[in-house]
């Protein structure tokens, strides 16, 4: 491995500035995470992760929430590899969660045109009875939504502009960066 990838510059290098660092997403976390046991206490919680950005998000949330809680996951695209949305949201699966009669907690990592959540939130509602659906975002950004929705559960607000880590791709890449953060420029594709 020797000098095999030198050049393609370490992964934090390629990041221009750092919005939120691990103890700041940590602390959000653990914050959201109290709100939500106190608010679902005595409920049935099924906590559905959009896939794949939700997932990191998933993994600390669930931790931090004590009470007795399902999981499960949703696979959706609205982003097909640049930097803005498409305009439509695929559906990837054909199976929906099962949460007849449960309490719906579905979290993304980030709340853009809106069109992502509206979508999920409305095929849940219509196909899979549940007694009730909420949703929560690591990520909010602030622009007019193509749809008119926010979540029920916030953690950050940013601006219009792309970021990438905790689970947030460019191109597929980045979810593994520990934090979240802005690409320099010379690591984004110009769009034809
Ligand atoms: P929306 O449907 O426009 O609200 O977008 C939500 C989806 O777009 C999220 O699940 C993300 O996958 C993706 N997305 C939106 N903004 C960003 C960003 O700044 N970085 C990476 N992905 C983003
Ligand atoms: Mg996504």
């Amino acid at each position: 491995m020797n000098g095999m990838l030198s050049g393609s510059g370490n992964l934090d290098e390629r990041l221009e500035r750092i919005l939120f660092d691990q103890a700041r997403i940590r602390e959000c976390i653990a914050e959201m995470g109290s709100r939500i046991t106190e608010d679902y206490a005595g409920g049935s919680l099924t906590i559905v992760a959009v896939l794949q950005g939700g997932v990191l998000f998933l993994a600390d949330l669930i931790r931090e929430i004590r009470l007795p809680l399902r999981m499960d996951s949703i696979s959706v695209a609205s982003y097909h590899g640049g930097t803005s949305s498409s305009g439509t949201v695929t559906f990837h699966q054909n199976r929906l969660p099962d949460v007849e009669g449960r309490d719906v907690l579905v979290l993304d990592d980030i709340l853009d045109s809106g069109r992502t959540l509206a979508a999920i939130i409305g095929r849940i509602r219509e196909d899979c009875r549940p007694r009730s659906v909420r949703s929560a975002v690591l990520l909010s950004k602030k622009v007019n939504r193509a749809v008119p929705i926010e979540a029920d559960y916030t953690g950050f607000e940013i601006g219009d502009e792309f970021v990438v880590g905790y689970g947030l791709d460019y191109q597929g890449e980045y979810r593994n960066l520990p934090v979240i953060g802005v690409l320099r420029k010379e690591w984004i594709i110009p769009e034809a």
